[in-house]
């Protein structure tokens, strides 16, 4: 009888109840899959709104799991989200759901502020409402972006304690869904780990981002817009590397803090678009420069920050975790599953995203 009871109280603590929102986005995608193969153990439910960013092909394949349930649901939306929470008993929460993509942020600023901080804080107060702080048992982990820093300059790198200075719209939503995670945690005794992480590349990233829009374009003969001359500077990491920081935090952070997830990767655009060129010449069997020719230099974006690298040696010292990519590796197979999933990005880039392309480019995608 006791050994009975030891059994199903060690099954008990091992079976976790884990609510993992924007799951049928980019990053979500690999962070649930990762969960729902890794953790047979654990009960996944992924809460996306499904806009244009959230796809469930992203996912199909993981979706008859046992451990595996989609709820279709607005984090902005209050009661919505109390419901769940009631229904389901959350223990657990890795919070991706977001607007993401900065060009989109300057057009429409609003729909920013709704989801990514309304929504976050609608799911904070769920939390709170719904759990014992006392027991130690949950978590709030916040999934956040190195663009609350603000912009560098050549020189330097952002820290776990750089001092917040965002300069986009989206930029400012995910700063302040950062301070009322921490809010929460100072006045309410919430638990939760914050991550901030340097631009993301790989497989099911929407093509309004840099990488996959020009893999896309190049595919398609288009022209490649590079903003301004080419010469900001971005930290580029591969998604898997991205979910796995996310498992070894998840599974290996005190409460309460915060770690910086990076590359150690930094590229100009233009050499990184060059790189991507003559990848796609090779894989297309193009002459080498063909693809190059498709650059076009556009109108800056406003605001447009210079800079963005990670210090992820924190991480590295106290969870052990570092890239396991090198970057021509890493953008080689983001290559390749653009190029054989062709049918996930024609029907991605149809309907809204024609209006998008126009409205943004002014050119037909
Ligand atoms: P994404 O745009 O690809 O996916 C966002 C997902 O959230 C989509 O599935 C969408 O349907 C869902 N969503 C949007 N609004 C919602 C709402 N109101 N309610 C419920 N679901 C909603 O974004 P991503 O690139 O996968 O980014 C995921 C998270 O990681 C975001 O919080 C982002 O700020 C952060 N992040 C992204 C990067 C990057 O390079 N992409 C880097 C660092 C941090
Ligand atoms: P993006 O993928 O939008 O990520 P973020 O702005 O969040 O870093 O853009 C990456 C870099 O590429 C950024 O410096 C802006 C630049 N860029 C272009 O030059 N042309 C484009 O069409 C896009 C979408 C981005």
């Amino acid at each position: 009888m006791g050994i009975e009871t030891k059994g199903s109280e060690i099954k008990e603590d091992r079976m976790k109840k884990i609510l993992i929102t924007g799951g049928a986005g980019f990053i979500g995608s690999h962070v649930v899959r990762l969960f729902v193969n890794k953790y047979p153990e654990y009960q996944i439910f992924n809460l996306d709104k499904l806009t244009y960013a959230g796809n469930l092909r992203n996912i199909e394949d993981i979706e008859s799991n046992q451990n595996y349930s989609f709820l279709k649901a607005d984090i902005s939306d209050r009661g919505k989200v109390e419901e769940l929470f009631e229904i389901h008993k959350f223990d657990f929460v890795i919070h991706l759901a977001a607007e993401s993509h900065v060009d989109r942020s300057i057009k429409n600023p609003l729909e920013f502020l709704n989801t990514n901080i309304v929504g976050t804080v609608n799911l904070l107060d769920a939390c709170r409402n719904s759990w014992n702080h006392e027991n130690g048992k949950h978590l709030f982990y916040h999934v956040s972006t190195d663009e609350v820093f603000g912009s560098l300059s050549d020189q330097g790198f952002f820290i776990e304690s750089t001092p917040y200075d965002p300069q986009s719209p989206y930029s400012a939503s995910k700063a302040g869904s950062d301070h009322f995670v921490r809010a929460y945690g100072n006045t309410y005794g919430l638990p939760f780990v914050i991550s901030n992480c340097s631009n993301n590349y790989g497989p099911n990233q929407f093509p309004e981002k840099l990488i996959p829009l020009f893999i896309n374009n190049i595919k398609n003969n288009r022209p490649l817009p590079v903003y301004g001359k080419g010469d900001n500077v971005r930290d580029w990491l591969y998604v898997v590397d991205h979910a796995r920081a996310i498992d070894m935090i998840f599974h290996g952070s005190a409460h309460g803090k915060t770690y910086n997830i990076g590359g150690f990767n930094e590229w100009k655009n233009l050499d990184l678009i060059k790189v991507l060129c003559d990848l796609m010449d090779e894989k297309l069997g193009r002459s080498k420069g063909e693809s190059q020719n498709l650059i076009e230099f556009v109108t800056d974006r406003s605001g447009h920050d210079f800079r963005y690298a990670i210090d992820a040696s924190m991480i590295k010292k106290e969870l052990g975790w570092e890239p396991s990519l090198q970057f021509e590796e890493g953008l080689s197979k983001t290559i390749d599953w653009y190029l054989s999933n062709d049918e996930w990005l024609k029907e991605v880039t149809s309907g809204e995203y024609l209006n998008y392309y126009k409205n943004h480019y002014g050119a037909e995608a």
